[in-house]
């Protein structure tokens, strides 16, 4: 794992989409691993505006999210789905048929999850995932005790998480799905390369231990210092409560790898 401090919210979503659009450059016919949340928004308009600005295509890219609400049709606007056409897909080349999310409206959602797993799987799995960290320090909708080994499942959210997402449900946390099916810890880990982008001083804490604490399932976000290729972009405010934070500087500042994302 590494963890790259930049000096504000903007610079991290900056050189996340960067980082995408460098892998989609390379291999076209990336398989992105999306996530949602409110920090993944500046990272999408930046990939929009790459797209519209520099002529970044997705045509041939295919894209697996991470997780939906159980009960929320895919039209519904509160749903995944609705955010990532109205924050990428509408906003990019990609073809919609390439865009996958698990569905949460499905009638069978055991049947739907091994199904989602099948087609990671029959896309070669993913290059790259992008990640968000949840205020339980969850990554996807992977809620504490969540087994490190898991796999695509429908999963209970944890009262501090719908707390979490009122807002985007007129700010009551009880109006928020009780439940999710998301992509398991086990599934995020076969990612080849891993992106996850944490801002504010509100996340700090969990930031530190979900990086520097010991590895448990109470926190799924700390399996990710399990991962062999887990770059973490985080900015001065969520950096806050980091004991290494020189270290990561001074790798940042020196490392070859990210010399052309210095500037
Ligand atoms: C939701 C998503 C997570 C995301 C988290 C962070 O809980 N299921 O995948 O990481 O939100 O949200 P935000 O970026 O709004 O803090």
């Amino acid at each position: 794992m590494e963890i790259l401090i930049l000096p504000s919210p903007s610079h991290a979503e900056r050189l996340a989409a960067r980082l995408v659009a460098d892998r989609l450059r390379a291999k076209p016919d990336l398989v992105l691993g999306c996530a949602t949340g409110r920090t993944m928004e500046g990272i999408y308009a930046e990939l929009a505006r790459m797209h519209a600005g520099d002529g970044l295509s997705f045509a041939r890219a295919r894209t697996f999210n991470l997780d939906e609400y159980v009960g929320l049709a895919p039209s519904d606007p509160r749903s995944y789905h609705h955010y990532m056409r109205e924050h990428l897909f509408s906003r990019v080349d990609i073809d919609p048929a390439n865009t996958r999310l698990p569905n949460g409206a499905a009638d069978d959602l055991p049947a739907e999850a091994f199904a989602y797993e099948a087609s990671i799987a029959a896309a070669g799995g993913i290059d790259l995932q992008l990640l968000g960290l949840g205020s339980t320090g969850h990554i996807g909708f992977n809620e504490p005790l969540s087994s490190l080994m898991s796999r695509t499942r429908e999963k209970a959210l944890a009262p501090a998480t719908r707390e979490q997402n009122a807002p985007m449900f007129g700010g009551d946390p009880a109006a928020v799905p009780a439940r999710a099916l998301t992509m398991g810890v086990g599934t995020i880990l076969e990612a080849r390369e891993v992106v996850m982008v944490v801002t504010g001083a509100h996340k700090a804490e969990i930031l530190a231990t979900a990086t520097e604490g010991p590895i448990t399932a109470m926190v799924s976000a700390t399996a990710l210092q399990l991962h062999p290729r887990c770059h973490v972009l985080v900015d001065e405010d969520a950096a806050a409560r980091l004991q290494g934070r020189e270290y990561y500087q001074w790798m940042f500042e020196n490392e070859p790898e990210w010399e052309a994302y210095r500037s």
